[in-house]
């Protein structure tokens, strides 16, 4: 893989810092303390997915023991690197971002049974943590699931993206203080992920999401967006103002964010 064909924007926020055409390592020992977020064009998500590997191997060298892990068609390639890696995670970590509610694990549109296709049953972590979708003990669940998190601060929080700019499922409007919660999912949403479900009638209604804050308190951000559809949400997060009415635009608060994207996704961006 010839890397030093990527294209990495090193942003400032609201404009553009420097551009930069060179290797990730390079460009993150170039000691520019201004810069807040990183974005790397790629070609697809193949190779997105062997950046984002490229970017993990070298977080794990420096002691990255827990992943937050993100559902999703934007972080498969990435899962792809990952399994076909002989890399050893025995002795990692992860936490997921979120879960429908009414779904089971067993039910193959739930983000468990995702996660365990595409990832844990090939790559087996020392523990890999969920929220439980169980309709009944949801309260309970969003207090457990925010134990679980305090007691494993992620390293590395991979992350989709939303056509509306959601993060997890923190829809539009979230507070940024939010912790994991109970979700009513925008129609947008459902309509987006009814791709996944026969019908979209089938599309749970709720979830059970880390918040916003949950997110932000991961050491590192790395975030995948693929597709014409995730322009305008890419565009706000990156170099619109920060606001709760685009979730993901709280990652301009954070100091370690990459973002991984196809021209499309970029092609809102000012240049
Ligand atoms: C869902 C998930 C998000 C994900 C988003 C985008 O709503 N809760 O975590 O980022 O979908 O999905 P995709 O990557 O398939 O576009």
């Amino acid at each position: 893989m010839d890397s030093s064909k990527y294209k990495l924007f090193l942003k400032k926020i609201n404009r553009f810092h420097l551009t930069k055409i060179g290797l990730y390592h390079i460009m993150k020992e170039s000691k520019t303390e201004e810069l807040i977020m990183k974005v790397i064009q790629v070609d697809n998500p193949i190779e997105g997915g062997k950046v984002a590997f490229d970017i993990l191997k070298e977080k794990l060298e420096n002691g990255a023991k827990t992943l937050g892990l993100a559902t999703g068609s934007s972080p498969l390639e990435f899962y792809q690197q990952i399994v076909e890696s002989d890399l050893d995670f025995s002795s990692l970590t992860s936490v997921n971002l979120d879960e429908y509610v009414g779904l089971d694990g067993d039910n193959p549109q739930s983000y468990r049974y995702f996660m365990q296709e595409n990832l844990f049953n090939k790559k087996p972590f020392k523990e890999s943590f969920l929220p439980r979708g169980d309709k009944d003990h949801a309260e309970e669940e969003v207090e457990r699931y925010n134990q679980i998190l305090a007691d494993h601060p992620v390293d590395l929080q991979i992350l989709g993206i939303g056509r509306n700019g959601h993060i997890g499922f923190n829809e539009p409007g979230t507070p940024f203080d939010s912790q994991t919660h109970l979700v009513d999912l925008d129609q947008s949403t459902i309509e987006a992920n009814a791709r996944f479900f026969d019908k979209i009638e089938d599309v749970p209604t709720q979830a059970i999401s880390m918040g916003i804050k949950n997110i932000l308190d991961a050491k590192s951000i790395l975030l995948f967006a693929y597709g014409q559809s995730k322009a305008e949400a890419i565009a706000g997060t990156v170099e619109g103002p920060v606001t709760e009415s685009l979730p993901a635009s709280s990652l301009q608060n954070h100091d370690d964010v990459i973002i991984i994207a196809d021209a499309e996704a970029l092609s809102l961006l000012k240049k």
